[in-house]
């Protein structure tokens, strides 16, 4: 009987570290499959090559962004809302960024990125801009340079004709900072209706 027991314990025993073994195997697979999602997110997901015209009329890409971090904003400067509420927001984390983290702010190239290439022309951007933090770059292109660009960053925009009104159109789009490192490697995302100086703080730690 006691034999019996003590048999019995031992198998019992086993079962559970062969349990524990179980789930210990099951977690370092989690572990991993979250690691590589997190990695794919971060590599191939969003962000890219791209070929742009800037507010001057200069052809840019992204290697003339090499070794700057960047945030970059897609919108349209007829946007009737979220566009100018999300660079006003930019521009106040701009400033905050300026006066509690110079070295990141220095460091930041922000940029704002058109997804109504009929209407954003370079002197268009250029004008739209002024009224915003002056460090702000504006980028536009052909129709299939914006397709591409908004493509790489998985940017959702759409344009919506009005029928009575057909040079009045709006642009349904999503609405995010993008943050991206010196190597244009996504870093994180932020919603546009951030406060400004949680926006700048989130910025700087990215950045640290
Ligand atoms: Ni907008």
């Amino acid at each position: 009987m006691k034999k019996n027991l003590k048999k019995s314990r031992k198998i019992s025993l086993g079962l559970a570290a062969a349990g524990l073994l179980t789930l210990l195997g099951l977690l370092l697979v989690e572990l991993q499959t979250r690691e590589t999602a997190v990695r794919r997110f971060q590599d191939v997901a969003i962000g890219g090559a791209f070929s742009l015209t800037n507010e001057q009329g200069q052809p840019r890409s992204e290697a003339d962004f090499a070794g700057r971090p960047m945030l970059i904003y897609f919108g349209f400067t007829f946007c009737p809302d979220v566009c100018p509420l999300s660079l006003d927001v930019m521009g106040a984390a701009l400033e905050t960024l300026e006066t509690q983290n110079p070295k990141a702010f220095n460091a930041l190239q922000p940029v704002f990125i058109s997804v109504d290439p009929a209407r954003d022309t370079p002197e268009q951007l250029a004008d739209y801009l002024s009224y915003f933090h002056p460090k702000i770059s504006g980028l536009t292109g052909s129709p299939e340079q914006i397709a591409q660009v908004k493509k790489a960053f998985r940017v959702y925009a759409v344009r919506r004709d009005a029928a009575e009104d057909p040079q009045n159109y709006n642009v349904d789009h999503s609405s995010f900072f993008y943050l991206m490192d010196g190597k244009g490697r996504y870093l994180a995302h932020f919603d546009h209706a951030l406060e400004a100086e949680v926006l700048a703080q989130k910025i700087a730690a990215k950045l640290r």
